[in-house]
């Protein structure tokens, strides 16, 4: 059995080994120039790479945490989800675990949200927000966010995102979003326990109206902070902003270009292997870039080809949830190549015994 297994599954992803030392680097206190310094370059440089001048708020926390941040914050009342997985179905959840009227256009595992529901949904009524799921990645469907930004727009709605397994793999405007986050686990190819935060202009001006924001995730006093001395109120997760400077300097020598074609060309590998071998989940032409949702149509034992692939030091998710067995999920995001997609799906071959 290899020690190291290289991961393949939709998060926590493939963390590179110059990535993860620079987690070693000895502790800063978080009250001090060094720290003010840190996140000031990572505040810029996320506004950089993503071409933005929205708000950029980094929480020790992961995805989950800014679900319920981004609707705390930014809605008092009425938020409308449009659900159509797992991670979507749970951020409705959360908007009505945290009180909020929270109504949902709901779409079949595998479906993409369409603009043209939404409009029908929404004329004549009014919503403070719609939350969208950009990339499910219980299902392997992406969304195209621009004509959802337009209709929410145009009846005074924000627009938030979730966006946690696409951001920095995917190309997206954040420009075209009111809240938008990501996991620092999945694309961004970081460990996890860092959410990755745009806020638009009108959703801070909301966010000032909104009362019962919470204390953790006030965007309000977390822009304070920054304004004033470049800190966070928390203490932060100090070696993962380490690594998501480093990595941020990376991101930018490789282009938001080029990442995002890496990540288009191993997307077309592995939805090929899928679509010869098996077929996809996803509803044809919304597939992600980021991982493929295979249909287990040769009723393999999944368990048993995970066994197999993990001793050639290699690791791929089953279903999620109530696809465990009808389907598997292979990621191919962050720093992962071509390369070791090509290697992955040789070794599949071999283990299915569509290769001798
Ligand atoms: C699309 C999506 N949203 C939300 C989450 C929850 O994020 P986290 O596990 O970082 O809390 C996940 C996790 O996989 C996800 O894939």
């Amino acid at each position: 059995m290899k020690t190291h297994i290289k991961l393949f599954i939709p998060g926590p992803t493939e963390v590179r080994e110059d990535v993860l030392r620079e987690m070693t680097k000895p502790q800063i206190g978080h009250r001090t120039k060094e720290m003010s310094e840190l996140y000031e370059r990572i505040h810029n440089n996320l506004q950089k790479y993503f071409n933005t001048k929205n708000e950029v708020m980094v929480f020790t926390a992961s995805g989950t945490g800014m679900m319920e941040g981004s609707i705390r914050n930014t809605i008092q009342s009425d938020v409308l989800h449009l659900t159509n997985g797992s991670f979507s179905e749970r951020w409705l959840e959360v908007s009505k675990a945290n009180g909020k009227n929270a109504d949902s256009i709901k779409y079949e595992w595998g479906v993409a949200p369409k603009a043209m529901d939404l409009e029908e949904r929404l004329a004549g009524k009014r919503t403070e927000g719609i939350a969208l799921t950009h990339n499910e990645t219980s299902t392997g469907v992406r969304t195209p966010i621009e004509d959802f930004y337009r209709i929410a727009h145009e009846h005074n709605s924000l627009f938030l995102v979730d966006a946690v397994s696409s951001l920095a793999g995917d190309t997206i405007d954040v420009n075209k979003t009111d809240v938008i986050f990501a996991s620092s686990q999945k694309a961004f190819g970081l460990p996890p326990g860092l959410v990755i935060t745009f806020i638009s202009p009108e959703a801070m001006e909301k966010t000032m109206t909104v009362k019962g924001r919470g204390y953790y995730f006030d965007f309000i006093s977390m822009k304070e902070d920054y304004d004033a001395r470049k800190q966070i109120p928390a203490t932060p997760a100090i070696p993962l902003f380490y690594s998501l400077d480093y990595q941020l300097e990376k991101m930018l020598q490789e282009g938001r270009e080029n990442r995002f074609r890496r990540h288009k060309e191993m997307a077309a590998m592995v939805q090929k292997w899928g679509r010869e071998n098996f077929s996809l989940f996803a509803e044809p032409g919304y597939e992600s870039v980021t991982l493929t949702v295979v249909n287990n149509t040769r009723n393999l034992n999944i368990e048993n080809v995970r066994k197999l692939l993990r001793s050639k030091g290699m690791e791929i998710s089953n279903g999620y949830g109530k696809l465990k067995e009808k389907t598997f999920r292979i990621a191919h995001m962050g720093d992962l190549t071509p390369v070791e997609v090509g290697e992955l799906l040789n070794a599949m071959d071999e283990i299915i015994g569509l290769k001798q």
